[in-house]
């Protein structure tokens, strides 16, 4: 895939102490883009900048809480001040709370829109700004999920993380007219994978993550950074508007 031109760029991506953003992450440093990793973990965040210390590219971080807009503000100034702009922004984190609609809370509802629908809108807005004010070629990724698309996942309780989703989804869609009508160098991808064995389930019991990964077929975060690295790999004129992506399981045959 031909990430060249990308090699000396500079990336935010949000989430990238776990899961898909992690392996995001290592794809983009190891092809030579300059990335600044945000989220709140910090041990995490230091085991990946000693990881990925002689990768092609610099990998920096910064402990933010996207629910936080003045700590998502201090990212992009600092990816100004040292990374000189921004062409590639990744959002990736999202939280997932599973309960049904009589069982869930006020506060997960809020942490869920916060971080799925609000954080992804201001990073857009301040992304766009530097991109335009830099006037450089710019990606924009959406990690959405197939629960942008659909609301019913199997039996899961995902109350109102599809419809976290579905406006995520209808945001990429109006982000992509804006940018239509103004011209400009940017593009826009949303990417929708299936059931990805990773963290986002970490608030359920080990019995009841098993029982999904025992009876659900799933995809690894390894097959999403693909989907990334893919979709940056187009020529310019090339916008992938949006990949779905499912985990296939073979039946045994015998
Ligand atoms: N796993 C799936 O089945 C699946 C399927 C489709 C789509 N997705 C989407 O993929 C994306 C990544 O999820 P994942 O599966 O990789 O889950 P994950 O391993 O739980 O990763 C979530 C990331 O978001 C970060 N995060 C959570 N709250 C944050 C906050 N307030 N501020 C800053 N960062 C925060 C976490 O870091 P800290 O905790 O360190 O802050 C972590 O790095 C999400 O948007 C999810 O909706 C996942």
């Amino acid at each position: 895939m031909r990430m060249d031109r990308w090699a000396g760029k500079s990336a935010i991506v949000t989430g990238v102490s776990s899961g898909i953003g992690e392996v995001i992450t290592e794809k983009l440093v190891r092809a030579g883009v300059n990335v600044l990793g945000l989220a709140r973990r910090e041990d995490k965040l230091q085991a990946l900048a000693q990881r990925f210390k002689s990768a092609k590219g610099k990998f920096c971080y910064l402990k933010c809480d996207l629910r936080n807009e003045q700590d998502i503000l201090k990212a992009f100034a600092w990816v100004e001040k040292n990374f000189g702009c921004i062409d590639i922004l990744i959002n990736n984190a999202g939280v997932l709370f599973l309960n049904s609609f009589e069982d869930a809370k006020t506060d997960e509802y809020h942490i869920l829109m916060d971080l799925n629908v609000i954080a992804p809108a201001i990073c857009i807005r301040e992304a766009l700004k530097l991109m335009r004010k830099h006037k450089n070629e710019g990606h924009i990724i959406n990690i959405n999920s197939i629960a942008g698309h659909q609301a019913v996942i199997g039996n899961m309780p995902v109350n109102l993380y599809p419809a976290s989703k579905f406006a995520l989804r209808a945001m990429t869609e109006t982000l992509k007219g804006e940018i239509r009508a103004k011209n400009d160098k940017i593009r826009i991808t949303g990417i929708h994978p299936g059931v990805v064995k990773t963290d986002l389930y970490h608030t359920l019991s080990e019995a009841t993550t098993d029982m999904i990964y025992n009876t659900m077929s799933f995809l690894e975060s390894k097959d999403v950074a693909d989907c990334v690295m893919f979709a940056l790999s187009m020529p310019s004129n090339v916008q992938i508007d949006e990949l779905t992506v499912s985990p296939v399981m073979y039946k045994n045959e015998s």
